[in-house]
């Protein structure tokens, strides 16, 4: 390992079955006034709705309700949240929810007392520090594969600019605490319980593929990607099996609380064009990650060749015996292909709504970065085109 890191992350999680009856006790520590945030209604289907409402009545709390944060949270909505925190001095912002509830909450407490500038500019744009006052969030997920719920992450999009954009925050809008119950995640669609499974391999895979040097990180990733292939295919066969569901849900966490990234470049590219063709399609976020990465990869390997031969041994456990290195990279490439073929995940970005017109205007507003390779606007036109 040759980088060095400060490693802190406060968020306390609760996981496992009925993990919801901590709640009760950890809002003892807050004031009065609780902005509850939630999505497009299915906490109310599943009844997680109701019982959060209880347990905040048994504690006497006044209860502001923020519905409605769509998948690929919108800023008109950061900022709905944000009157809403400054008008009823809210004490803690609950999300009940998955990565875009969580995410929307994130931006809200950050924008709620920045009153100087335009919070998207400041934040997002030009990813400025937050230095005025934030209110605690924290979280209830109810699907498994962002990692939001114990990290700093808040993707919102401008819908007016086209622009769908990460922000990491600090520790201080790490959610302060997370109630993970595997048994909340058993009535999301299969569709969207793919979708998470894959934006959590990609997590894992853009943190890894990048760098030489002999890494701990590297093994903690090849460790994960491992269990998470595995519980994968199971969950896909059978998705009400609580052990994979279980497993994957806090291989999700862990694979984003920024433990198995440190002391090591990553790479983010792929996520970089997923968040503008999903500014543009509003699709899954997962499934827009699905779709791009075998053509990215594809198109990158040649330059990190001994981790993507790496990659095929120790994640695809593939002979490498009688195989040069680019045979074996290919080769785990191809079992990537696989595996997201045999899932079901989407291989096509025109499946996600895309159209031709699109793909210039998406491959030039994305960020460049990479981890073995620089992509420029011309070559992420190229990977949009393989993957129409
Ligand atoms: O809105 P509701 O009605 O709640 O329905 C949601 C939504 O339609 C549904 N759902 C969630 N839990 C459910 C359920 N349906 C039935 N039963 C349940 N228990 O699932 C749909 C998708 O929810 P969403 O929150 O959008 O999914 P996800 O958790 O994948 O979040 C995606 C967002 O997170 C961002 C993505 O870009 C995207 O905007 N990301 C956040 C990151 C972070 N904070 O670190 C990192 C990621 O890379 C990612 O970019
Ligand atoms: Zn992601």
């Amino acid at each position: 390992m040759n980088g060095n890191f400060t490693f802190y992350n406060p968020t306390k999680i609760y996981f496992g079955k009925d993990s919801i009856s901590n709640l009760k006790n950890e809002l003892l520590n807050y004031g009065k006034n609780i902005l509850l945030v939630y999505g497009g209604g299915s906490i109310k289907r599943t009844g997680i709705y109701d019982k959060v409402i209880s347990i905040l009545k048994e504690v006497d709390k006044n209860i502001f309700e923020l519905s409605n944060v769509l998948p690929n949270p919108l800023y008109s909505k950061v900022l709905e949240g944000a009157r809403m925190v400054r008008d009823n001095s809210i004490d803690l912002i609950l999300a009940v929810g998955g990565g875009s509830v969580i995410d929307c909450s994130k931006g809200i407490s950050a924008s709620s007392y920045c009153l100087d500038e335009d919070p998207y500019q400041k934040y997002w744009i030009n990813q400025k520090p937050v230095d005025t006052k934030v209110v605690p969030v924290a979280s209830i997920l109810t699907m498994a594969g962002t990692g939001s719920e114990m990290n700093g992450g808040s993707v919102i999009t401008n819908e007016d600019l086209k622009l769908k954009k990460g922000r990491v925050f600090g520790p201080n809008l790490y959610p302060k605490f997370s109630i993970l119950d595997p048994t909340y995640t058993l009535t999301v669609s299969e569709y969207q319980m793919k979708s998470g499974i894959f934006d959590t391999l990609s997590h894992l895979m853009e943190q890894y593929f990048s760098g030489n040097d002999e890494n701990v990180s590297d093994y903690l990733i090849e460790g994960l990607m491992r269990s998470l292939i595995s519980n994968a295919k199971v969950a896909c066969k059978d998705p009400q099996n609580y052990q994979a569901r279980s497993n994957i849900m806090w291989i999700a966490t862990l694979a984003l609380n920024t433990l198995v990234g440190l002391g090591k470049t990553q790479d983010w590219e792929v996520h970089s064009i997923e968040h503008q063709l999903g500014a543009y399609t509003n699709c899954a976020h997962g499934m827009g990650l699905a779709a791009i990465s075998i053509p990215y990869y594809k198109f990158v390997y040649k330059y990190g060749l001994d981790k993507f031969a790496q990659f095929a041994t120790n994640v695809w456990m593939i002979n490498p015996d009688k195989l040069s290195k680019e045979e074996l990279a290919i080769k785990g490439l191809d079992a990537l292909e696989n595996f997201i073929k045999d899932c079901g995940m989407v291989t096509s970005i025109k499946e996600l709504g895309t159209t031709k017109d699109m793909l210039k205007d998406i491959a030039d507003s994305c960020d460049l970065g990479g981890g073995y390779y620089t992509l420029t606007h011309e070559d992420i036109l190229k990977i949009l085109e393989s993957c129409f």
